[in-house]
């Protein structure tokens, strides 16, 4: 143990100097992005220079396409498709295992010169069916591989003062538009998207929403709607094209992120860079570099703040190919990396944001680790607790301590209930397991916080209950056939079906004290039962409790309960029920008896 304990010492660690964005991204459940290049336009394969590929994949674990995906690459003519260069980003996303965002499927730019030329005759039905087929084809072809798609882009007019911002005339709106009133023609994009990939993740993405005001408003309302009626909405992106003056305020984007996760969508950072003066050699001074970093840090921090901002990309990534020179004049240097691939103070900012803005915790977010209900916890009970989004980049195990307890230390998690740790089963970015210490019996609440690598959370308060009991289900899902064994250890389930009469035994958590008391974090005693009386039934009919205590070799607060299979319970995938110190577990779990 001595010789353990000297190697662990030994153990570099990672510290953030050597780490990638990717490796601290990945430890906040972010996904980190990069619009890149391949081939389009007619450029030199830009995934063939090492440097260029070598710093996307080492860097980012998400990427898109900055032009490939516009309507302007994928059609060269009306009868057509060119998916060569989107072929080619896909491919290199697959082989570094990294994300793909799709980039834009309607938009009133990037279009090819013959579609305003079609479009000026075009009927709205002509126009409706080219871009239902372009939308199925599209979405269709990267099905499963493109995860999210920036369905409809920049529909809305700038802001004149403060009068509500209109849609912007287009040939998808009403030059001759689909034949959709208002925002028609958004909600059928929508739609169309949504069956051609029902599982990929549609977005509403726009600039100059990052700060309140009527364009935000304007997009707001309509996403309130969607959502009300259903309208196949995932998120919204946030363009995020910044200069260093200060725009958008901390507390306005944050508002404005809020306003749409609170409707249920995620929000990703779509296009971010942070644009500063630059000399006629591209050069910025080092303190405008300082302002940008400074940028970089306060979204990237400001993002990891609500959970459901899942994703930041930046608008290229190296200063050598960004669009910002070339379209606000006397302006460069926007992006994290410099013009050869050196990591710029903004890289350092966003690492400094990604090690130091504290883990979020929130009281539903805490549950019981068989059934996932939350509210009151009970000592000894097994708890998950989701979207923290700091932790292991990887799933970590329990760890044993010396002393043959379970650890309430994984790689740097911890957890607390009332400044007490709690032994950890497993921990990772976003969901951590821990056991609620014995110690809060007899407390009327008790006060959760989570650690990771130094950083402490938010702190929540949570009741505390005598039991809250939850069977685990055979697949973790809290809820089918339940963690039932026979007496041969192999487990019930349809195909493997208890009979009437058998001796089974379940596995649960949640019953509260152990008679006598039981050590938090220890591995169960061959003895030991429930302080609560637990009774359990099968299709309501009541069956004979065994044994009700400690599981035997695992550890404190697993609940195993052994009982018999009524008779009269019947056949079939039967509801099965236990009820610890009068309270229930979850409904929907079931046991299969023939
Ligand atoms: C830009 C590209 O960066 C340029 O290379 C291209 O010439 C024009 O389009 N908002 C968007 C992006 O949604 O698609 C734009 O990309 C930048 C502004």
């Amino acid at each position: 143990m001595k010789y353990l304990a000297l190697l662990l010492f030994l153990t570099p660690c990672l510290t953030t100097a050597q780490m990638t964005l990717r490796e601290a991204a990945a430890q906040r459940s972010l996904l980190l992005g990069a619009a890149a290049n391949a081939d389009e336009f007619g450029i030199p394969n830009r995934l063939a220079d090492q440097q260029y590929a070598g710093t996307l994949a080492r860097h980012f674990n998400l990427l898109t396409a900055e032009n490939a995906m516009k309507w302007q690459v994928f059609r060269p003519t009306r009868a057509t498709y060119d998916f060569g260069p989107t072929d080619k980003l896909v491919s290199f996303a697959a082989q570094n295992r990294r994300a793909v965002r799709g980039h834009v499927l309607l938009w009133h730019n990037g279009v090819p010169d013959w579609l305003p030329q079609y479009a000026a005759t075009a009927s709205p039905s002509d126009m409706a069916g080219l871009l239902e087929e372009h939308i199925r084809t599209v979405v269709g072809r990267y099905k499963g591989r493109i995860f999210a798609w920036d369905v409809v882009n920049e529909a809305f007019n700038d802001p004149a003062g403060s009068a509500p911002v209109t849609l912007r005339d287009s040939i998808w709106h009403n030059r001759p538009g689909i034949g959709r009133s208002g925002t028609g023609f958004i909600e059928q994009a929508f739609r169309w998207a949504n069956q051609a990939d029902p599982s990929a993740l549609l977005f509403y993405n726009d600039y100059s929403i990052e700060g309140p005001g009527p364009k935000f408003n304007a997009v707001l309302a309509m996403v309130r709607d969607f959502v009300a009626r259903g309208v196949p909405i995932h998120g919204v992106g946030f363009q995020m094209h910044l200069d260093i003056n200060g725009y958008p305020t901390d507390a306005g984007f944050a508002q404005n992120m809020r306003q749409i996760t609170d409707l249920g969508l995620q929000v990703h950072i779509t296009e971010m860079d942070v644009r500063v003066r630059v000399d006629n050699r591209g050069n910025a001074t080092d303190r405008d570099l300082q302002l940008q970093a400074g940028t970089y840090e306060r979204i990237a921090g400001l993002c990891l703040a609500n959970p459901k901002c899942t994703a930041l990309q930046t608008w290229g990534f190296t200063d050598r190919h960004s669009w910002v020179p070339g379209v606000f004049a006397g302006f460069g240097a926007a992006l994290p990396f410099d013009a050869n691939y050196q990591p710029k103070p903004a890289v350092e900012a966003l690492l400094r944001a990604f090690r130091s803005v504290p883990p979020v915790l929130s009281a539903n977010a805490i549950v019981n680790a068989a059934s996932y209900r939350g509210g009151a916890v009970a000592p000894g009970e097994l708890v998950t607790i989701f979207n923290a989004r700091y932790g292991p980049s990887t799933l970590r195990s329990a760890v044993l301590t010396p002393d043959n307890k379970l650890a309430s230390e994984v790689q740097t998690a911890k957890v607390y209930f009332d400044n007490i740790p709690a032994p950890l089963i497993y921990a990772v970015a976003g969901q951590v397991s821990a056991i609620v210490p014995y110690e809060v019996a007899g407390r009327a609440e008790t006060v959760v916080q989570y650690e990771f690598n130094g950083v402490r959370s938010n702190t929540v308060t949570l009741p505390v209950a005598r039991t809250a009991p939850g069977i685990f289900a055979s697949d973790a899902s809290g809820k089918g056939p339940g963690l039932v064994l026979k007496l041969d250890y192999s487990v019930v389930s349809p195909t493997n079906p208890a009979r009437a009469g058998d001796a089974v035994l379940l596995l649960a958590t949640g019953g509260g004290a152990i008679s006598g008391g039981a050590v938090t974090g220890a591995l169960a005693p061959s003895s030991g039962q429930q302080s609560e009386p637990v009774t359990a039934t099968i299709n309501g009919v009541p069956a004979e409790v065994l044994y009700a205590g400690p599981a035997p070799g695992l550890v404190n607060g697993v609940l195993q309960v052994n009982l018999t299979i009524p008779q009269a319970a019947g056949t079939g995938d039967l509801p099965l029920l236990l009820r610890v110190g009068g309270v229930e577990s979850q409904t929907g779990i079931t046991v299969s008896v023939r």
